[in-house]
């Protein structure tokens, strides 16, 4: 159960308009799940479906993933657009708050995406395989939430299979993660003995056979226990207790808040036990919309004018119309459809006429949004990752990084005559975020980069049928890429002449130098103490 001290999201508000604007903003909760694939990352968001009502049945969101399982079928269902657009946030109610869970692709379809999506988020539910612990993507993608210093709830899945001892999953956390740790309950057995957890905070037992609510007890020397696990399980399993209660800190809100330490739970995601525990941290502990840093002040999510940032654009809604959603997180404020806004990089102003939420299977206009909402604004091409809307004010948001892309190639084009509308072409996804491009500064071809894999399906196939042209990828002479910076500008000038065939600039003029490996990156990096070498470039 939430402790004392942690917020509701039933606490009374003050009245008026400022008052609902509180009132609306306090309950709503952005918030991912990041994990690494087959942690059980699409289980568990059908099961907090479920529970918002958002989902009828269970076996719907699997079903979409499925679909779009082989990098095929993923390329027709995006031309057929839709799925992956309508997975992209997902919006339900519980118990009185406000829930938008942003997806961030996992398996074939891990990008740029991805990264840019856990930069709109206030908290994240990080699910770990408990027979596994943390594993690589999970370890990277925890590393794009630090920047923000994000809250982490933490959910040991799979428990109802044989798994790693609980208190070495902890360690593990703490160590590989530098992440403190709080267990909120503790697993009783586990595999084919998993009887269910014991909350550490309220003395209780949830049996995984019975209701949520549980059943208290006076401790872990509670008879009750004898009834569920053999007497040496049982006597390990105190000790375990005593020990967890003597090497982990209790849980500490503003720890938690700070993104230093993570209340851990446990569970099985499949048999949709410990699914509500995270629903109820998630209110109770995770923040509401948190402030926003822009170039000259911070932005505070309860200020009445509307303010929202575009972290993702999904192209080709419409195959018809070379149409795009830019998905907007608002950031203050409340968002009536209709109203008009400031486009602040272009100075313009446009008319918000079809916001759209996104519901697991629909979407629907938004008449109204609050801050920490996401919205999705159709558009021609006119907004870009990083535009802010306003109602006048010239914000510039700060903190939607770039990161350094893992997969470089060079194109090459079937025509050479059509190599401007390559230019431009390419120029065009940049923007977008499809791609990173680099132009070496000694002249040479440029390079595009990307997170994953089916990123450089996407270009192919958005190359040859929207811009008409014929074209394949080459190996690049780099397979790292790193953006450099320099205390003292004149090492940085000296260095970058030192080494200019290993050059080359980004979309906004930025340096990076690229090397043929990790190791040579190293090698060079140890040799220059004065560059500092940064996979990822924070919007300055
Ligand atoms: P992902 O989105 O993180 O990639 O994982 P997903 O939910 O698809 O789960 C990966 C596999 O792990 C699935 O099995 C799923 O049923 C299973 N799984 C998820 N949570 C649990 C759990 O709590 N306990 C157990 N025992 N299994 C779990 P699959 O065989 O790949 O798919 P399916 O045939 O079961 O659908």
């Amino acid at each position: 159960m939430p402790n004392d001290a942690a917020p509701t999201v039933s606490a009374p508000a003050p009245g008026g308009a400022a008052g609902k604007l509180a009132a609306e903003i306090k309950r709503r909760r952005t918030f991912a799940i990041i994990s690494h694939p087959d942690a059980g990352k699409t289980t568990l968001t059908e099961k907090l479906l479920l529970f918002g009502g958002a989902i009828q049945l269970a076996g719907q969101v699997k079903a979409k993933k499925d679909g779009r399982n082989t990098r095929s079928d993923w390329m027709a269902i995006e031309k057929a657009r839709g799925i992956s657009v309508v997975t992209s946030v997902m919006t339900f109610e519980y118990e009185g708050a406000v829930f938008n869970l942003l997806d961030t692709p996992g398996h074939e379809d891990f990008s740029d995406h991805t990264y840019r999506t856990l930069t709109a988020v206030d908290s994240a539910i990080m699910v770990i395989d408990a027979a596994k612990g943390i594993e690589a993507r999970t370890r990277k993608l925890f590393e794009v939430c630090r920047l923000r210093d994000i809250p982490i709830i933490t959910f040991i899945n799979k428990l109802d299979r044989e798994s790693r001892e609980p208190l070495e999953l902890l360690d593990e956390i703490e160590k590989v993660l530098a992440l403190d740790t709080a267990p909120m309950v503790w697993p009783i057995g586990m595999g084919r003995t998993f009887r269910g957890t014991y909350d550490l905070q309220t003395p209780r037992i949830r049996r995984v056979d019975e209701a949520h609510e549980g059943l208290p007890v006076s401790g872990p020397d509670d008879p009750m226990f004898e009834t569920l696990l053999e007497p040496d399980d049982l006597a390990k399993w105190r000790e375990d207790i005593d020990l967890v209660r003597d090497l982990c800190g209790a849980f500490d809100l503003k720890a938690f808040r700070d993104g230093t330490l993570s209340p851990v739970y446990f569970g099985s995601a499949l048999r949709n036990f410990g699914v509500r525990d995270l629903l109820d941290a998630l209110i109770s502990y995770a923040p509401p919309p948190l402030s926003r840093k822009a170039a000259t002040r911070t932005i505070e999510a309860t200020e009445p004018a509307m303010t929202g940032i575009i972290f993702k654009i999904q192209a080709n809604m419409d195959p018809n119309h070379r149409d795009r959603m830019a998905f907007m997180r608002l950031c203050s404020g409340r968002l009536t459809r209709g109203m008009k806004v400031k486009h602040v990089r272009t100075d313009k102003i446009m008319a918000l006429t079809a916001p759209q939420f996104f519901f697991a299977q629909d979407r629907s206009l938004a008449e109204e949004a609050y801050a920490g909402d996401v919205v999705g604004i159709p558009n021609r091409g006119t907004l870009r990752i990083g535009d802010a809307l306003t109602e006048g004010e010239d914000v510039q948001f700060l903190g939607i990084p770039s990161f350094a892309p893992e997969i470089l190639r060079r194109i090459r084009l079937g025509d050479a005559i059509k190599a401007k509308k390559l230019k431009d072409a390419l120029k065009e996804m940049a923007e977008e975020g499809v791609v990173q491009l680099f132009s070496p500064i000694d002249g040479m071809q440029p390079i595009v980069g990307v997170i994953g894999a089916l990123q450089l399906d996407v270009l192919g196939d958005r190359l040859t049928h929207e811009y008409g042209l014929s074209t394949g990828f080459e190996p690049a002479p780099c397979e790292v890429m790193r953006w450099i910076e320099a205390d003292d500008k004149t090492k940085l000038t000296r260095f970058i002449e030192a080494n200019r065939s290993s050059i080359a600039a980004d979309a906004d003029g930025d340096c990076v130098y690229m090397a043929p490996s990790v190791f040579s990156l190293n090698w060079v990096a140890e040799r220059n103490p004065d560059i500092t070498f940064k996979d990822v470039k924070a919007v300055t």
